[in-house]
């Protein structure tokens, strides 16, 4: 089972992204590290210590940042994802569940270092956390054995962005973080929009998980209502994007993405402020400021039947106890 740490802005598809780690029986979710972006970061993190209880996770929740490391915040996308982050369900407060003592970004530093070569940092949220714990501890580098990442958006010349024409939510909140994390020397999977819009949980996708899965299904089909109902009236769409989802089903199981090598860097101010670039034409070019950085893989085309096949499956399983885990 590959150990893995969320770094998530929990967030309806963040929620969805979770309940897939936990219950897949390939993944163990020994973390959960909270950062500001759909909602503030005292909703995200009460929203993941809901989780926690509600579905007995053992994976620890620490609070991460609530700002980017540069630029003025954004501000929560409560129009996406509802006042509390949860669109209709507003989370209890937790009874029992309490969060970490230490801020995200140590968590992370802490459990590299104790897990050397072991955990892979699943990040489906703004950056800042990752770019914290680099700063801190340049040394992590060697330590993950992996980063996969949803954001930003590889669609042809960089268009497809969803707040900008050229950029994706979790860049755009933090592109100075951003371009930190994808030019470390490390291991990067990055998931973009072009291919996270190539799955779509489409409303009868949802009814029938809600039947077919419990109270797993139900909280999944409870939580999306709001995010839907943002999908039909501004973009037509009878369904939602699988965004987060995408980037656990990487971990799962990688063949499902096609991939192409190169360094990707960010633009961190300006109209195109949070685009996200890749070199992979394999030249030489005369400045050093590409060529230097480590080359990192971005995902070009998803088999989605399989994807949406996987997560139904997973969900499934695990609401019925017989996921192994
Ligand atoms: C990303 O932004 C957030 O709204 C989602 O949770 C996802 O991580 C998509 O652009
Ligand atoms: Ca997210």
């Amino acid at each position: 089972r590959q150990k893995i740490i969320l770094d998530t802005d929990p967030g309806i598809d963040d929620a969805m992204a979770i309940l897939f780690a936990e219950a897949h029986p390939n993944i163990d979710l020994v973390g959960i590290t909270t950062v500001y972006g759909n909602t503030t970061i005292d909703n995200g993190t009460r929203n993941a210590l809901y989780l926690k209880e509600k579905f007995q996770l053992n994976a620890d929740v620490a609070k991460g940042t609530d700002k980017p490391l540069v630029r003025p915040p954004v501000g929560a996308t409560v129009v996406v994802h509802g006042e509390t982050g949860f669109g209709d369900c507003h989370a209890s407060e937790p009874q029992q569940a309490t969060a970490d003592p230490r801020p995200a970004y140590q968590y992370i530093i802490d459990m590299l270092k104790a897990n050397p070569g072991e955990i892979t940092l699943v990040a489906v949220g703004p950056l800042t956390n990752l770019a914290l714990a680099l700063e801190a501890a340049p040394e992590i580098t060697s330590l993950v054995k992996e980063v996969v990442i949803m954001g930003g958006a590889f669609g042809e010349n960089g268009h497809r962005g969803n707040v900008t024409p050229y950029a994706e939510a979790n860049i755009h909140d933090d592109p100075h973080a951003a371009d930190k994390v994808l030019t470390a020397d490390w291991p990067a999977v990055v998931i973009g929009l072009d291919v996270t819009e190539e799955s779509m949980f489409s409303s009868a996708y949802l009814d029938a998980l809600k039947a077919d899965a419990g109270h797993v299904g139900e909280f999944i089909w409870d939580v999306s209502r709001y995010y839907l109902r943002f999908y039909a009236q501004k973009l037509g769409m009878d369904g939602c994007h699988v965004h987060d989802p995408s980037a656990i089903a990487y971990v799962i199981d990688p063949t499902l993405f096609t991939l192409r090598k190169g360094p990707v860097r960010v633009i961190s101010d300006g109209p195109a402020e949070g685009m996200t670039l890749q070199k992979y034409d394999g030249r030489r070019y005369m400045t050093d400021d590409w060529q230097d950085n480590r080359s990192q893989h971005v995902g070009v085309q998803v088999n989605s039947d399989a994807l949406l096949a996987l997560y139904r499956e997973a969900i499934i399983n695990y609401s019925q106890g017989t996921s192994g885990k």
